[in-house]
């Protein structure tokens, strides 16, 4: 629950992860059959530690899209019925809107800035120009950076989700022992690419077995300063390509310790304003959907009883609705 668009009162997390984990992934149908378990706990939970009771809630924000439609349509329903039944305006927020902005229930960022969105299903360069007003500077052209952490984790034995396992090996490894490639990294786009990494890391652990038992520190640490590498040095790329000098790094993988490091040293010696949420905030939570929720309902916008979940929604798209209102 957040007050204003801005401050906290409370943050549930009902996480997944250990149902999931025997999967080496995420499940759609029990994703969908968890999320309904789970959805009023969450909403009451929500309600409870931040003191105050249905009758004082002004709005709803819910997740519309881009994800897993059966998941989507969970929290679209209960927000429809409290909607509903409390005559509440209600307003959908693309997940993805929702981890850029997470900052701002930390600390305010001045527009424009360069945003690099890092999660299990994105790896996106943005100009944001303003709350809706975001345009796609680059994307991954196949899988995604957190796809990328959770597939090698897989392929090397660590447990789902990849990139926290990772991260706390790579703590102890040499990031350079072996010479992973930097893919996509001179080819004048924004653009990224992830699976031929993996296959570059399939390949090493093919020829020296090793490198999975003994050797997974550094194998981790070397994987993940590939990853690193192409990340900072693309979104600097778009940031010396656009002149503005702020920036935002959001999503799970933004909760990476070598990539907040990464992207510390390049802020700093470049004179670049950086902002990263801190951990919980980076990882899947419902508080960064009332920032922008917060923000539309102000402008009076409303989503309809009509309102779908939207399993694939650009964020290019959301300029064309805010003017459409405005
Ligand atoms: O944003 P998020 O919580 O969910 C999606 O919207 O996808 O991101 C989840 C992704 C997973 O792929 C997970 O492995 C990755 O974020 N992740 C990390 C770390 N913590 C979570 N990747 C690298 N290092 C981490 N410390
Ligand atoms: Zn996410």
């Amino acid at each position: 629950m957040v007050k204003d668009g801005r401050t906290v009162l409370s943050s549930i997390v009902a996480s997944q992860i250990s149902v999931h984990a025997e999967y080496g992934g995420v499940v759609p149908e029990i994703a969908s059959r968890k999320h309904l378990e789970s959805v009023s706990f969450v909403v009451e939970q929500a309600l409870a530690e931040a003191g105050v009771g249905l009758d004082r809630i002004e709005g709803l924000a819910v997740t519309q899209g881009p994800g897993l439609a059966g998941a989507l349509l969970v929290g679209i329903s209960i927000a429809k019925g409290l909607a509903f039944g409390r005559s509440l305006p209600l307003i959908g927020v693309n997940h993805i809107e929702g981890h850029l902005l997470a900052v701002f229930l930390e600390a305010p960022v001045q527009f424009p800035f360069i945003a690099l969105a890092v999660s299990g299903g994105h790896s996106h360069l943005y100009r944001v120009d303003g709350i809706g007003r975001y345009q796609t500077l680059g994307q991954t052209v196949d899988d995604a950076a957190g796809e990328a952490f959770d597939k090698v984790a897989k392929l090397i034995g660590l447990p789902y989700p990849g990139g926290v396992a990772i991260d706390r090996l790579a703590l102890t490894g040499d990031p350079q022992a072996i010479k992973f490639p930097r893919p996509l990294l001179h080819d004048g786009t924004f653009n990224f690419s992830f699976s031929g990494l993996k296959t570059a890391v399939l390949t090493h652990v093919g020829k020296h077995p090793e490198a999975k038992e003994e050797g997974i520190n550094d194998l981790a640490a070397s994987f993940q300063a590939a990853v690193c590498e192409v990340l900072t040095k693309k979104t600097a790329a778009a940031i010396a390509a656009t002149g503005i000098k702020r920036l935002v790094v959001a999503g799970g993988v933004a909760c990476n310790s070598a990539l907040r490091r990464s992207m510390a040293e390049y802020a700093a010696a470049n004179g670049v304003e950086l902002s990263i949420p801190s951990p919980p905030l980076c990882a899947d939570n419902a508080a960064m959907i009332a920032v922008p929720g917060d923000y539309y309902l102000g402008l009076g916008m409303k989503s309809g009883f009509d309102l779908d979940a939207l399993p694939v929604w650009p964020l290019d798209k959301l300029a064309a609705r805010l003017k459409e209102h405005c």
